[in-house]
């Protein structure tokens, strides 16, 4: 998928790109393991937020028609390389919330059915799901966790259950790190007729997800973490025959080609377009999505396969080093395909050992207890282990 340069990346690869695009990084002193709260932008992306910003100076130099549209469709193309999926099918967004909410009110679901989510959803799913049931009548079930994960056997034996419509769910969880197997729950929902909706946030940049094999029908994701973009960035990918049978519930100007037409507004013609563009609410922020773009030019170069290897590499390390530690536990799962790059672990007193990593610089994040690491690709051994060794450093 997209124009890989890399098939691995090697230690090499990683000290060129950490001088070239995360030089604040590099030059710190601080080992970030937080991309799971908020990823770096790379040097080239605050190049394209500078130009842009540059060219608003002078609004009279760029045109909707020569410069911004097509800058947009560029960015649309990246998206759906990233994930194997066609242009078409690709709406720019601000965030994974509004994707999510849109799935929730512009599926045909009716008073009565069933929508599947699990305990420990992140809110994004859980209220904008409750709010559309809430409005449109709905049921949201909530699967029980088993032993603090979500139990996939459980939910796919559930999807056999009556009035069952449509799944909405993480594909990596943001606390546990876990990563569901999208192309069987995909299979099983597609078999049964039943919607399968998708938080990608933690995924989608740090995990190869192919369209063609996960069978979703919808998936949102937000560009500040993973995908290393602006904040107010992201994209909603919607299956291609599913798309004119859903009407936006939200409506913005240009949800058709009449709006194309800027000398004849007045027309009003509600006609949206076929393609995914219509649940794009312009005027979106053009600079930082195109800046998403240029972010999106690294991950497609570095290639999603060899980024998932890298930080499963960098995982692997934390989880291995952590191994013999007796008063750490790992909460995310050990089979590398049921993890991304989140590892979470469990310490007995988290908010003194957050503080003294903190203070050592080890850059995390603290979630239900819990200390969350996220290494991206740019991250070294070197710094895993720096993180390792204050963990297992005993107490004074
Ligand atoms: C799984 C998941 N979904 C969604 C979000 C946030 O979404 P948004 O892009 O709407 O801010 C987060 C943020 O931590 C998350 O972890």
């Amino acid at each position: 998928m997209g124009n890989q340069k890399y098939m691995t990346i090697s230690a090499r690869d990683i000290a060129k790109i950490r001088e070239e695009e995360f030089s604040e990084i590099a030059g710190s002193g601080v080992t970030y393991l937080n991309n799971a709260g908020t990823g770096p932008l790379p040097a080239r992306a605050v190049k394209t937020l500078n130009t842009w910003a540059t060219h608003r100076t002078k609004p009279w130099t760029i045109s909707d028609r020569e410069h911004i549209f097509p800058a947009l469709e560029k960015v649309r193309n990246q998206c759906a390389k990233l994930i194997g999926a066609d242009a078409s099918e690709i709406a720019l967004t601000t965030n994974t919330s509004y994707g999510l909410s849109l799935a929730a009110n512009a599926l045909p679901l009716a008073p009565d059915d069933v929508v599947l989510i699990s305990e420990h959803e992140f809110p994004s799913i859980v209220y904008g799901w409750r709010s559309a049931a809430e409005q449109k009548g709905f049921h949201v079930k909530t699967l029980a966790a088993k032993n603090g994960l979500l139990d996939e056997d459980a939910l796919i034996n559930t999807l056999n259950a009556p009035n069952v419509k449509a799944v909405a769910v993480s594909w990596v969880s943001f606390a546990t790190g876990q990563r569901i197997d999208l192309a069987r729950l995909g299979k099983a929902c597609k078999d049964r007729g039943i919607f399968l909706v998708v938080d990608a946030m933690q995924g989608i940049g740090c995990s190869a997800l192919d369209i063609k094999t996960c069978h979703a029908d919808i998936i949102s994701v937000g560009g500040y973490k993973w995908l290393l973009s602006p904040w107010g960035t992201g994209f909603l990918y919607v299956r291609k025959d599913l798309i004119t049978t859903l009407e936006p519930p939200v409506v913005g100007w240009m949800v058709g080609p009449a709006s194309e037409k800027y000398e004849q507004l007045l027309r009003y013609d509600l006609t949206f377009y076929s393609d995914a563009r219509r649940f794009e609410v312009m005027t979106l922020a053009v600079q930082d999505l195109i800046a998403m773009g240029s972010s999106l030019e690294l991950l497609l170069e570095l290639g999603l396969n060899a980024i998932e290897v890298r930080c499963q590499q960098l995982s692997d390390r934390l989880i291995n080093g952590l191994a013999h530690c007796e008063s750490t536990s790992i909460i995310t799962p050990a089979s590398p395909s049921k993890r991304a790059a989140i590892v979470t672990v469990a310490v007995p007193d988290s908010l003194a050992t957050s503080k003294r990593l903190s203070e050592a610089g080890i850059i995390h994040s603290r979630r239900e207890n819990k200390l969350r690491f996220a290494p991206h690709f740019y991250n070294t051994m070197s710094e895993i282990d720096m993180a390792v060794e204050h963990l297992i450093r005993k107490q004074p």
